[in-house]
């Protein structure tokens, strides 16, 4: 089995709560991977220690309960901050074993593969962090990635005054129904390295842009493809050509529609909003959805205050999202509950709306986490870095908060406990930051500072 081990972080972000800090960070630290799950999480100066043991004594199998016995003699050390066209980056006979250098972060030059890799049969790899932070990949819970076509005209007109209306979506359909299945699988890949590329390990997918039987369940299809975490929005908006005829629309959506998508997905959404779907539909919709084994979640209180966020505690939602417009009884609802209040500050910021109150949330009591959205209407950015930029400057949350709810945040409100916490036995998917701190997100928005990207344990960037 493949093992890997990441030394010299200089700041890692693991999320299992320590002494009062939620994201229990661990300085000069290393992590230890074995095929797809952390086997060890400790300092730098015990990995070291623990290499050069096994380097003596390669067959003694391991005394911890978390490690997992492998030859110490087969270790390759790998320098984060070292071009892989030098020499200087391949290890040096007589200094396998040692990994422990110091943790000063050392930026590397743009442009360059930040690290070689040397692999070797059963050995480890050992990447020097170079000082580097880690946190754990992103967890983007909300997620429209399969449709077709492109409405930057709107997005336009929008920065010249034109309100953002929930219509738009239409037009999405028209587009998306118009694609073959091989132009929205292409362009679902496209989406998919994207977020690779910026750090996000696990991500929903909604349906939403079919709104016929045929296309709905064809789009759960695709994306079922890509994600465990298909989430049917047949009730997205009801469709230009039923829009005479509103109750015969849900009812299709809780009758045909749901029977050929339950089999795609996990969840059930609805829009419950002015203009989409009200309190009385949306909560027949979640029952339905519910009825078929999928769990409930609701886009709610986006556009204005509404029945949304009420709606998803009393059916137990696993999350509300957008949570834009609250009141007290909305805030004290979702304090009392286990409903995610998920925030997606791409959309605000790309519909020119005021940012949801995170502060109010968090001080509440509410578990907050962070997504992006990322559709072509409301909020056209896969970014989970500068949603925690935005969540920070514009938001009221401290940099901390808003990693731990775009990582340890995004698994609650998938209701998962595998991944978005780096500890043993979780899915080994972190991040390689290429900064000293994960403030850095936050503090130098808009630069691409994902180094590497691990997900089950396969570096994929
Ligand atoms: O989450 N709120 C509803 N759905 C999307 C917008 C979709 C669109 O405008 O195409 C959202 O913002
Ligand atoms: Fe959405």
């Amino acid at each position: 089995m493949t093992a890997t081990l990441i030394t010299n972080i200089g700041e890692l972000t693991t999320n299992v709560e320590r002494g009062g800090d939620p994201t229990g960070v661990l300085r000069d630290a290393a992590v230890l991977i074995e095929g797809s799950r952390i086997v060890w999480v400790g300092a730098s100066a015990d990995a070291e220690t623990h290499l050069l043991r096994r380097d003596a004594a390669p067959q003694t199998p391991s005394r911890e309960g978390s490690d997992v016995s492998r030859s110490g003699s087969d270790v390759h050390r790998v320098d984060a901050g070292v071009n892989p066209s030098t020499p200087g980056g391949n290890p040096t006979p007589g200094e396998t074993a040692s990994v422990h250098r110091d943790s000063g972060y050392r930026p590397h030059s743009r442009g360059t593969d930040a690290v070689s890799r040397e692999k070797g049969g059963a050995g480890t790899d050992v990447i020097d962090a170079g000082g580097r932070a880690v946190v754990p990949g992103f967890v983007d819970s909300h997620t429209h990635l399969v449709f077709g076509g492109d409405r930057a005209d709107e997005f336009e007109a929008r920065m010249t005054g034109t309100p953002y209306a929930a219509g738009g979506i239409r037009r999405t359909v028209a587009a998306t129904r118009a694609a073959s299945d091989e132009e929205l699988r292409a362009r679902l890949a496209g989406f998919v390295a994207e977020l690779h590329g910026q750090g996000t390990t696990t991500f929903e997918v909604k349906t939403g842009y079919g709104l016929s039987v045929h296309d709905e369940a064809r789009l759960a299809r695709l994306a079922a493809e890509v994600t465990p975490e298909v989430t049917f929005l047949g009730a997205h908006v009801v469709p230009a050509e039923y829009s005479e005829r509103r109750d015969e629309y849900v009812d299709l959506v809780v009758g045909d529609m749901l029977r050929a998508c339950a089999p795609h997905s996990r969840w059930v959404d609805v829009f419950c909003e002015r203009g989409a779907f009200t309190a009385d539909e949306s909560r027949r919709i979640l029952a339905a959805g519910v009825a078929h084994g999928l769990l409930p979640r609701v886009h709610g209180n986006q556009l204005g205050p509404g029945d949304g966020v009420r709606l998803a505690v009393a059916a137990g939602a696993a999350s509300v999202d957008h949570c834009t417009y609250l009141d007290d009884d909305d805030v004290a609802a979702l304090a009392g509950s286990d409903t995610v209040a998920t925030l997606l500050p791409g959309v605000e910021f790309s519909t020119r709306q005021p940012y949801p109150d995170a502060r109010r949330l968090i001080d509440a009591g509410v578990t907050v986490a962070l997504a992006s959205d990322c559709n072509p209407g409301s909020s056209f950015t896969s970014s989970m870095p500068l949603m925690i930029a935005l969540a920070v400057r514009e938001m009221g949350m401290t940099p901390s908060e808003a990693v731990w709810a775009a990582t340890a945040g995004g698994a609650r409100a998938l209701r998962r406990d595998d991944v978005g916490v780096i500890a043993p036995g979780r899915r080994a998917d972190l991040v390689l930051l290429d900064a000293p701190t994960r403030v850095h997100l936050a503090y130098r928005p808009g630069v691409p500072l994902i180094d590497r990207v691990f997900k089950d344990g396969v570096a994929l960037v």
